[in-house]
């Protein structure tokens, strides 16, 4: 939702049309994540366009209700190289979104994520797994979701793919490592108008499946302590 020059959305306007549609389906937290990767590297010049964005669409988004934070989805190339991983934190987390590549091609199979999580871990963040059930490594190897999650990493499920937009043996997976109580995680991974940043549609068919607490604790980022902060602040 953040403007960086990947293939997110174009403009602040095109966000923040996004993200207000987005509040209105109850959304009150919101991180933006453009892609950092071998072809869109996090140049000092993009950071700092990346931020300004971000910081435009806060204030545009503050009176609807909804908070925009920062983060970066991290390639795993990138991760298993750049010397400074803290760089590329969630904002306000010491955690790191690492992309699992939809690209069979790539030669990034499953030692290759784990060799970027350890090394995420190694600098004391917490590695998010971002869409395992869309990549082909975990796809042709699927204990690997429970490998990732014993070892204490995040695994973050994509909506859509909950809702049978990315086929079914994706949707087979997803359901399977939410199951299993492996991924703790859900979230829209939008990037534009066509993969909006809407929760609404999962939520129903999360609280039909698991039931409406495991359902709301999947969306609401109790796995990254955010529900817990905002308790206190909604009680007052
Ligand atoms: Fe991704």
């Amino acid at each position: 939702m953040v403007p960086s020059g990947d293939d997110g959305v174009a403009t602040v306007e095109e966000g923040f049309a996004l993200c207000r549609q987005a509040a209105k389906r109850g959304t009150y937290l919101l991180y933006g994540t453009p892609h950092v990767n071998d072809d869109l590297p996090l140049t000092s010049e993009r950071e700092r366009i990346v931020r300004g964005n971000a910081k435009r669409l806060t204030e545009l988004l503050h009176a609807m209700g909804l908070e925009l934070r920062v983060g970066f989805e991290l390639h795993p190339s990138v991760a298993l190289r750049d010397a400074d991983l803290r760089r590329y934190r969630l904002d306000r987390f010491d955690a790191v979104l690492l992309e699992c590549p939809l690209e069979s091609d790539t030669g990034y199979g499953v030692d290759q994520i784990f060799a970027a999580a350890d090394r995420i871990e190694s600098a004391g963040l917490l590695p998010v797994l971002a869409h395992p059930e869309r990549s082909p490594a975990f796809l042709t190897e699927q204990r690997a979701g429970g490998e990732a999650a014993r070892r204490g990493w995040l695994l973050q499920v994509t909506a859509a793919s909950l809702l049978g937009r990315n086929g079914d043996e994706v949707a087979r997976f997803a359901w399977s490592l939410l199951e299993r109580h492996n991924a703790r995680l859900v979230a829209s991974d939008a990037h534009r108008p066509d993969r909006p940043p809407f929760l609404d549609g999962a939520l129903t068919v999360l609280s039909r499946r698991l039931g409406r607490r495991r359902a709301a604790g999947l969306l609401d980022g109790t796995a990254l302590g955010v529900a817990a902060v905002r308790e206190p602040a909604s009680a007052s």
